[in-house]
């Protein structure tokens, strides 16, 4: 008996270590199931795998989380991104006693969850969602990988600040196209104000999604006429988010921010087995940040782009000779510059534009246009005011306390939005520009 127990255990333990030659599908990994090479942990309807993966012709290895039911390798999601594996060694994500989803090598620890604080019998799935979850056994998630982007947003994963657990989430380029390292490039919600997405390399804005507003996009392209994105922003005290989703996921939507600075809209296309790119941001140079400068607008014309002022009746270049040979840093000024006398000041509208940057702004999205009006007016360092969410039963009210800048001017119906823009009362009427007519005419000496 006692033989022929050992004989069985060295049997098992053959098998085991020596001819494991079919990878491991896992549905779950515990404290007494590991991920090894080859093995993948995969999603209930195996959309998605976390497993080991190289890229190019490097050495190095990273684990990660990419499509399981599509031919075409798609990471989405890296751990150690700047902690490769290196060669052959033997490597491993396990669950350690003090509950860490831990990835190390056979000499030290490569990566962690860093989530010591659990206890009890720990485990980690992957979802059909591609979200990488760590649990304790009354299914608490401890730790979750949509809490830490990389390159890519998945439907369902968000953008902005969660207050209460200090987490700021954003997206972070791959260094090149071969290596996953932390690249120069980051998108996300910068600022504590009226949240907005920015594209920035190290701290230089480069481009600018402009104001979140929950929304509905219906797909434009030919193929994906009849799906509908839709935008969820959330404003609370204990977060600010910005997520997607689509209303048919057999699409396998992701967004991608690529490591030469452009965001990627992607959609996988089942009959021709490869992704179609839905949307590149920025799209043009308009989206170039700040192009005209203050109160500039930036319009595409037949020859390209151009920057004008705001409104040419009431706004003129700030340098009116730089600004013809095509410099436009210096933006523009009121033609009747602001007093802010009680009673003297009032408000234009203008519509189809790109909402300024929202870097020193106010926000109350309770207020209705008319409070909103009323607060800018009363307050001389308030610009202009708008409602940047008409999602909202025509509740929302954004102030902005600075100079308006990174303005441009949409086509009808293309997602501009209206602002209103103070003004002194004597640039307040419409008529101004007949005015002005009529004087140059009365004036006119007449032949
Ligand atoms: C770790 O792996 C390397 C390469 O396989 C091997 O040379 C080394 O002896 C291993 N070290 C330990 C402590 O197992
Ligand atoms: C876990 O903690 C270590 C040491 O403090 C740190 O280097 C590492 O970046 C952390 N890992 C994650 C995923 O935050
Ligand atoms: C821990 O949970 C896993 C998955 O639910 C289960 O397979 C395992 O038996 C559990 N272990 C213990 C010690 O309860
Ligand atoms: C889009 O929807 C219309 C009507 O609902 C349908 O006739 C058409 O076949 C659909 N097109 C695609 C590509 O699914
Ligand atoms: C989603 O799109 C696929 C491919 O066009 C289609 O076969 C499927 O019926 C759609 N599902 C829904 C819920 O519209
Ligand atoms: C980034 O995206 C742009 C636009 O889709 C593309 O032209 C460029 O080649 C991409 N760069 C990389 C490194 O993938
Ligand atoms: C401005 O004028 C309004 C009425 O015209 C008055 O109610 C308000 O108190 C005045 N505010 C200031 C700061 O003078
Ligand atoms: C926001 O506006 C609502 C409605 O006017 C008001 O009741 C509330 O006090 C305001 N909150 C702040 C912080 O100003
Ligand atoms: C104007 O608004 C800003 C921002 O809310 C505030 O700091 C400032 O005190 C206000 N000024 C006046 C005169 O109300």
């Amino acid at each position: 008996m006692e033989e022929a127990g050992i004989v069985f255990f060295l049997l098992q333990f053959f098998l085991l270590h020596f001819l494991k030659i079919d990878a491991v599908e896992l549905d779950t990994i515990s404290r007494s199931r590991f991920l090894t090479d080859g093995d993948t942990l995969v999603s209930p309807t195996g959309i998605f795998k976390l497993g080991f993966f190289q890229t190019g012709s490097s050495e190095h290895r990273y684990l990660g989380i990419s499509y399981k039911k599509i031919p075409v390798t798609t990471v989405v999601w890296v751990a150690n991104r700047n902690h490769p594996l290196m060669g052959a060694s033997p490597h491993v994500l396990k669950i350690d006693s003090p509950g860490n989803l831990l990835l190390s090598n056979n000499i030290s620890m490569i990566w962690s969850s860093n989530t010591t604080t659990a206890s009890g019998n720990v485990t980690a799935t992957l979802r059909d969602t591609g979200n990488l979850v760590l649990m304790d056994q009354n299914h608490k998630v401890l730790w979750q990988s949509f809490d830490y982007p990389t390159d890519t947003l998945l439907p369902g994963m968000k953008l902005g600040y969660d207050y209460l657990r200090g987490i700021e989430w954003h997206l972070t380029s791959w260094k090149s196209i071969q290596d996953p390292a932390l690249g120069k490039l980051t998108w996300g919600s910068d600022t504590k104000n009226y949240p907005e997405s920015k594209l920035k390399q190290g701290k230089m804005v480069k481009f600018r999604g402009g104001p979140w507003k929950n929304t509905r996009i219906p797909g434009g392209s030919q193929f994906q006429r009849n799906l509908t994105t839709e935008l969820s922003v959330v404003i609370t005290e204990r977060e600010v988010s910005f997520s997607y989703n689509l209303d048919n996921s057999s699409f396998l939507p992701r967004v991608t921010l690529n490591s030469s600075g452009q965001l990627e809209s992607w959609m996988w296309v089942e009959d021709g087995k490869k992704w179609q790119l839905a949307m590149s941001l920025p799209i043009d140079v308009c989206d170039t940040y700040s192009i005209c400068s203050a109160y500039g607008i930036c319009r595409l014309n037949r020859f390209g782009q151009s920057c004008g002022c705001l409104d040419e009746k009431r706004f003129v270049p700030r340098n009116q000779k730089s600004w013809e040979t095509g410099d436009w840093s210096g933006g523009c000024v009121r033609r009747t510059p602001l007093a802010c006398k009680n009673g003297s000041e009032g408000f234009i509208k203008y519509s189809d534009i790109k909402l300024p940057d929202t870097k020193s702004t106010w926000f109350n999205m309770s207020m209705s246009l008319e409070e909103c009006e009323a607060k800018c007016l009363m307050n001389c360092t308030c610009m202009a005011y708008a409602n940047p969410d008409v999602s909202l039963q025509g509740r929302g009210c954004l102030l902005w306390l600075n100079d308006l800048i990174d303005i441009r001017a949409y086509s009808e119906g293309n997602g501009g939005q209206d602002i209103f823009v103070r003004m002194a009362s004597s640039d307040l009427s419409n008529d101004l520009f007949l005015m002005q007519l009529l004087f140059h005419y009365a004036y006119m000496p007449s032949n």
